[in-house]
């Protein structure tokens, strides 16, 4: 561990952030008026700021982080891999840690998915997959199908293609002229899958001919707010595709690595899409990597004579990184060796019974969970329960700022507290996460409630 920062490094650093660095999703004047918490280190499930003080890194460093930082394991397989090379192409080239990952990617994916382009970033991930489709459909003879269908409250990353498919008044609202038109259904209620994919089918017999593919965060909307989905759905969803002969894709960035107790969120509903999109967890939450899953058949469609000029074009210059791959290839290990999907579901169960005491909050209106994918929503006394992020709620924030005091790093949406710790987290560390977080919704619950009766 290095030693903490001196107080004027400590204040230089936050001068030049404050005067060159634009956070992402950060609204910048209000951050400038306060003295950033600068984190120079982590080890395992804390991370460590400048003054040397520890915070549980409670949403796993942006839901990506799953066995813990500086992780023997991992540390040792990108420095060995830095003794080969850190970064070379795979436009016209190969190398083996890419080869060998791809491999072991199709050995745990549904089993129809059987190549793999890498990208690096979740949002390209996503945008892989919407040309392939679209391309598949083309090279089929299928020109007018070029639309998607996705579901009201979706994300799917921060690229115009991604935006396009994902439903954001607050996001979105000066880029409207940007995005392509999607085709949106309503999320299906918490307990009934039946009209949702009711409307789903109808839409699918009414824009026939134009929709090249269904896309969906399976199991869970992630930063709709941590909206579950009611058993059956995404079964639902993927007999409708069959039945309308249109791709699916399923978006397996928050969901995929055993964030919801299995690899991917699509196995608890035996789904085998026809695009997998995975990034965050993959690498452990060690490095940018992302990767499109398809099946041979989606592949093959790109095949053919040079003239047929069927060729994906498309690329980026860190694909398949390397370094990365040598990361989520010491990932994998790490998922077999410590049973990590088991113990996700343990602790899981735990998580909800430390939890249980914020049922009787005044204003927690849900708990949403899935795995070790918490959502706690927070609606003002008086006020109607809605999900959906929007940066006038402040209720989630109010929230996490308490929880810093007591140690733990959250970020909320809107007024939905999220809990998204690394899958490895030690039961003590989780305990003092769930104890912070209903310990602030209590002191928040108290002052709401003085100003209610006031
Ligand atoms: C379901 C889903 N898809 C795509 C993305 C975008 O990933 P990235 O931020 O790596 O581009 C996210 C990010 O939160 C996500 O939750």
């Amino acid at each position: 561990m290095v030693s903490p920062m001196d107080t004027q490094k400590r204040e230089q650093i936050a001068q030049l952030d404050h005067a060159h660095v634009w956070h992402p999703f950060t609204p910048m004047r209000q951050w400038r008026e306060v003295t950033p918490l600068i984190i120079e280190q982590a080890e395992g499930d804390h991370l460590i700021d400048a003054e040397g003080n520890r915070y549980i890194d409670g949403v796993s460093s942006l839901w990506c982080n799953v066995h813990g930082h500086r992780v023997k394991e991992i540390d040792d397989a990108v420095r060995d891999q830095l003794d080969k090379v850190a970064h070379t192409t795979m436009l016209g080239l190969t190398h083996p840690v890419a080869v060998e990952l791809a491999a072991r990617l199709c050995e745990l994916a549904p089993r129809e998915l059987n190549k793999v382009f890498y990208s690096d970033a979740g949002a390209t991930a996503t945008e892989v997959a919407f040309k392939m489709a679209v391309g598949y459909q083309h090279h089929r003879g299928r020109t007018t199908r070029d639309t998607f269908i996705a579901i009201e409250g979706a994300y799917h990353g921060d690229t115009t293609g991604a935006m396009s498919v994902g439903y954001s008044e607050t996001f979105h609202r000066a880029f409207e002229s940007m995005v392509f038109h999607t085709e949106f259904v309503p999320a299906p209620s918490r307990d009934d899958a039946a009209p949702a994919l009711a409307t789903l089918e109808q839409r699918l017999v009414d824009q026939r001919d134009r929709v090249a593919a269904v896309v969906i965060e399976p199991l869970v909307q992630g930063a709709a707010g941590l909206v579950v989905h009611p058993d059956g759905y995404l079964r639902g969803v993927a007999d409708l595709c069959r039945k309308h002969d249109v791709l699916l894709i399923v978006d397996e960035v928050a969901t995929g690595f055993g964030r919801t107790g299995t690899m991917f969120a699509c196995e608890q509903e035996n789904v085998e899409p026809d695009l997998m999109c995975l990034g965050k967890g993959i690498t452990g939450g060690y490095m940018p990597l992302a990767a499109t899953l398809c099946t041979d058949e989606i592949a093959a469609a790109f095949e053919g004579e040079l003239h047929e000029h069927r060729t994906l074009y498309h690329g980026h210059t860190y694909t398949g990184n390397p370094l990365a791959c040598a990361a989520a290839l010491a990932s994998l290990d790490l998922f077999e060796q410590n049973n990590l999907l088991d113990e996700v579901n343990r602790k899981a169960a735990l998580v909800a019974t430390w939890l249980s005491p914020l049922e009787k909050q005044l204003v927690v209106t849900d708990i949403r969970q899935k795995g070790l994918m918490v959502g706690i929503e927070l609606t003002p006394p008086g006020e109607q329960a809605s999900v959906g992020f929007d940066p006038s709620r402040r209720l989630g924030y109010e929230v996490c700022a308490a929880c810093r005091g007591k140690g733990v790093i959250i970020r909320p949406l809107g007024n939905v507290v999220v809990l998204m710790p690394p899958l490895a987290i030690r039961d003590e560390n989780l305990k003092q996460l769930a104890d912070a977080v209903v310990e602030s919704i209590s002191e928040l619950t108290a002052r709401l409630g003085d100003v209610h009766e006031q």
